[in-house]
């Protein structure tokens, strides 16, 4: 602890005999990165196509069959098979890329498609294709739902990764201790409250930025800065996670606590209520911010009532000021800002993690000669050296925008 502060004071005093800092130490990502599509389509390709990503609860499931689509950058849907295991696919028939489902929810054990009818079961084996049973060659077994990894957590948090590989990193060595983070979550004693949407016109980093630092908070949200003691706020880096806690003002010992998950999420437990956030990128300049949340069994309708005015009015003072500092970085006259390093660790930390990953994914790219899809699922009987697909290769893109 000493050394640590040691180590913090360190960082912002120098003595007359310390070397200068490196150039870029302790400065915020360019402006470059919050809105160019290009940095937007290696961020996908180097982050969003491989790592864990917290999307959903087993709250939302409660029998073999309920299922739920969505999107995060790619469309996904899971479904509670008969097994009670949670299965995950990109939500994209193998007939013809209609989406096979088309609802947000529903409950079925067989998934079909709407355009010509394929149907798929809970663990995404192709079960009918209309027809086809006469057409010489066609093997269903190789047409099932293309499948995403998944992990649920033993509070019940469910995390997907659409590394198409079958060997995508091991949840335990990406997060480490992040589920002890968590402690035990009953989740019978909760329900859902409510979920709500809204687009907005950032990029995705530009709303994190203001998630893993509480420096702005005295002056952005005064509802926040009466409930809590601001000095108090500690933003504690675990590996591709982070822990932030603070003291509640009426009793310095009740902390409250938030997790940040890599890269777009945010948890919050308390004992009333708890919430993921999910920050989905959509653009370089847009993303769709979701909540879900669910509150106590119990819990008197007007402290519920109250609980909601009081995140959405953060959540939309937050939402305010990510609209507006987007503007600055759009304008290209800002290039980059200093960073507290002290107050604003947690941003350091995590636009780090995000430059290591793009970098890292850049050179496999340069090794390899061309740009690397993790999430792409390759066909293993497809004719590498037809026509069509040698008029692709010769064009020199087989990129698009790698996204659904
Ligand atoms: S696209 Fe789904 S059955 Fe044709
Ligand atoms: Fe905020």
């Amino acid at each position: 602890m000493l050394s640590a502060l040691a180590a913090g004071l360190n960082s912002t005093v120098f003595s007359q005999s310390s070397p200068p800092p490196p150039p870029n130490k302790n400065k915020s990502l360019p402006a470059q990165w919050m809105y160019d599509e290009k940095i937007f389509n290696l961020e996908k390709r180097a982050i969003f196509s491989k790592v864990w990503l917290l999307t959903s609860h087993t709250s939302f499931f409660k029998k073999p069959g309920d299922y739920i689509s969505g999107n995060y950058v790619f469309d996904y849907l899971i479904i509670r098979d008969q097994n009670n295991n949670y299965q995950a696919f990109h939500n994209v028939c193998r007939h013809r890329a209609f989406p096979v489902v088309t609802k947000p929810h529903g409950s079925s054990l067989v998934i079909g498609c709407k355009y010509h009818g394929w149907s798929y079961n809970a663990k995404g084996d192709l079960v009918k294709a209309p027809k086809f049973q006469s057409v010489e060659g066609f093997d269903k077994s190789k047409n099932g739902l293309l499948k995403v990894h998944t992990h649920v957590t033993s509070q019940g948090f469910i995390f997907l990764n659409f590394d198409a590989s079958s060997n995508p990193v091991p949840f335990e060595d990406h997060f480490a201790a992040l589920p002890q983070e968590w402690g035990t979550l009953d989740e019978d004693a909760y329900e859902l409250f409510y979920q709500r949407q809204a687009v907005g016109n950032f990029n995705w980093k530009t709303f994190m930025d203001g998630y893993q630092e509480c420096y702005h908070c005295s002056i952005a949200h005064p509802g926040f800065a009466k409930m809590l003691d601001l000095d108090s706020y500690r933003v504690e880096p675990l590996s591709n996670s982070a822990r932030h806690s603070a003291s509640k003002r009426t009793n310095p010992e009740d902390l409250q606590k938030f997790t940040f998950v890599f890269p777009t999420n945010g948890v919050t437990v308390t004992h009333e209520m708890w919430y993921i956030m999910r920050t989905v990128p959509v653009t370089a300049t847009t993303c769709r911010m979701e909540f879900d949340v669910f509150s106590r069994k119990g819990t008197p309708k007007e402290k519920l009532d109250e609980y909601k005015k009081f995140f959405t009015q953060v959540q939309q003072e937050d939402f305010d000021l990510c609209e507006a500092t987007q503007k600055g970085l759009n304008a290209n006259i800002y290039q980059r800002g200093s960073l507290h390093p002290g107050v604003e660790n947690g941003v350091l930390f995590y636009q780090g993690r995000v430059v290591d990953y793009c970098e890292k994914h850049l050179e496999a790219e340069r090794r390899a000669g061309k740009e690397i899809y993790p999430a792409r699922h390759l066909l293993t009987d497809d004719d590498d050296t037809c026509p069509e697909n040698r008029i692709c290769k010769q064009l020199g893109n087989e990129g698009g925008e790698l996204s659904w």
